[in-house]
């Protein structure tokens, strides 16, 4: 079996007093999985959700603010599905199954009632990516009769298309699922971008055109309000108090990868007849540049060099690495500016992973080739998706769709769960005299949510 022969040869290597992860780009990926390999390993001594007396899907302190939030689980376990697929180690499969299952909620929408008290549209997203990652690589189709894997993602994208706001800004959705939430006020890139993104792969994976439209909808919505601007860089959101006049100048690398993915699904169906998705890929990815400073390893400049990256910060990489060597294999013509910009980076990943008691622990900056002293779920996750990217070159067949090779099945009855933004699942917590005295309260709930580094943005106006 592959994952044994995978695990022998990685712990021969720590054995033998290697330290640090080598990493080499011509050895047709085999130090690639092995980081992969020594990367899941470190991430997953995180996770104890499937012990008993312990909830699937969740991270250490989960949703304290010295912890993981509820989104991170439905991105890790997501991204864990590449590492199947791209290593065929199978080790935490029955886990991702068991987490995105676990956590479908009563609606099966991913809005568990647990999460609802602060609740982001992009939170959502994370998880059901989850769902379609695992239809679109063909991973392993829940017994009948649990929640099926696109009918859970036509739900998350039924609830987008209920809460689409024209009401202010011409359309977009709100960061928040509900009206009452602090942050409701914003409509951020990327909860309008996972929308676009999960827009355009659904329309990929089913070929139905409702999706497809939705995806156009969304792109020329985030263009028109200059979340996208003419370089193609991609900002953090916009305001509903001044009509989304004033863009937020922030740079995440996610919001770039949400886009970048999206536009490439969009050029992959549309045939493109006009050739606009490809000078807006193009575009995309000129103006990510900022993105790889020096023309380096992909940085999170939006927090590393100010050493603020919190925890949700520290995982973004790793999703916007996943759908860039997406977008290398569904629009062929990016892969020769991605491939550089793909093995750079892993290499400034393996030289970080150097670190902690066991020599391959893996900081932030990939820009450094001594470890940085951090640690977490996120630099494990984001390294670990740097070595798949790799992979993605070797592996026979592409991203399925259901025409190729996928088996989970469209629903064509199905219908949004509560998409409503009045009625939480749960009321929300009223706010004492005791909270408005400080900025407390607010902080904790918006401390749970994606968006970590732009909240004092939305609230210091
Ligand atoms: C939890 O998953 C890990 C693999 O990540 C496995 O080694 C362990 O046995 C599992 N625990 C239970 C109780 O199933
Ligand atoms: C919600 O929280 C309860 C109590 O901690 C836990 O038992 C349950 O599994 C959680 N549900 C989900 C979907 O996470
Ligand atoms: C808000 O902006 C949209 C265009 O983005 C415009 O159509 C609408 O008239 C504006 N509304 C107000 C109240 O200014
Ligand atoms: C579209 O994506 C599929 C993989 O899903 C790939 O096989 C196909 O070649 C792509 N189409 C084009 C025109 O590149
Ligand atoms: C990365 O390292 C190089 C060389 O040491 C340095 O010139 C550059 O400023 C660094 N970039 C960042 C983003 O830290
Ligand atoms: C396409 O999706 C929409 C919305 O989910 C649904 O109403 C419609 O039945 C679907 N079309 C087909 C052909 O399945």
């Amino acid at each position: 079996m592959r994952a044994a022969s995978v695990a022998s040869t990685a712990w021969a290597a720590m054995a033998s007093g290697v330290w640090g992860i080598e990493l080499m780009l011509n050895d047709g990926g085999a130090s690639a999985r092995n980081g992969a390999f020594v990367t899941s390993h470190g991430m997953m001594s995180y996770y104890s959700g499937n012990e008993s007396g312990q909830t699937p899907g969740y991270l250490p302190n989960e949703g304290q603010l010295d912890g993981y939030y509820w989104w991170e689980g439905g991105g890790m376990f997501g991204t864990l599905i590449d590492y199947w697929y791209y290593t065929g180690d199978e080790t935490y499969n029955d886990n991702t199954m068991q987490a995105l299952q676990w956590q479908v909620g009563e609606d099966r929408n991913y809005e568990p009632t647990n999460a609802s008290q602060s609740l982001g549209n992009d939170d959502i997203a994370f998880w059901a990516f989850g769902a379609l990652r695992a239809a679109e690589l063909a991973f392993p189709d829940p017994p009948k009769d649990s929640p099926q894997w696109i009918p859970l993602v036509q739900t998350v994208l039924l609830d987008y298309i209920a809460r689409w706001d024209t009401s202010s800004c011409n359309g977009g959705i709100h960061w928040q699922v509900f009206r009452l939430s602090p942050g409701w006020n914003y409509k951020n890139a990327i909860s309008n971008g996972c929308m676009f993104n999960m827009a355009a792969r659904l329309g990929k994976y089913t070929g139905n055109q409702t999706y497809i439209d939705w995806a156009n909808k969304v792109w020329d919505w985030s263009e028109g309000v200059g979340i996208i601007d003419k370089q193609g860089q991609v900002w953090d959101g916009v305001h509903t108090d001044d009509n989304c006049t004033t863009v937020t100048l922030q740079p995440w690398t996610y919001n770039f990868g949400a886009y970048l993915l999206g536009a490439a699904a969009m050029w992959n169906i549309t045939g493109d007849p006009d050739g606009k998705w490809r000078s807006r890929i193009n575009t995309l990815i000129s103006g990510s540049d900022h993105l790889f400073p020096n023309k380096g390893p992909m940085m999170e400049i939006g927090c590393l060099n100010t050493n603020t990256c919190n925890n949700d910060e520290k995982s973004f990489r790793a999703f916007t690495l996943s759908w860039m060597a997406d977008t290398a294999k569904i629009a062929p013509f990016t892969e020769p500016a991605i491939t550089p910009l793909l093995q750079t980076t892993a290499k400034g990943a393996a030289q970080q992973c150097s670190g902690g008691s066991d020599g391959v622990t893996c900081g932030l900056n990939w820009n450094v080739s001594t470890w940085d002293g951090t640690t977490g779920v996120g630099q494990q996750l984001s390294a670990m998706s740097a070595f798949l990217t790799l992979l993605a070159p070797f592996k026979a067949g592409p991203i399925l769709n259901f025409k190729n090779g996928g088996t989970s099945v469209e629903d064509p009855t199905a219908t949004g769960g509560d998409g409503s933004s009045d009625s939480p699942l749960l009321p929300l917590k009223p706010i004492t005299t005791a909270d408005k005295a400080g900025a407390a309260i607010i902080t904790l709930l918006l401390a749970g949510c994606v968006l970590g580094g732009s909240v004092w943005m939305v609230w210091g106006k």
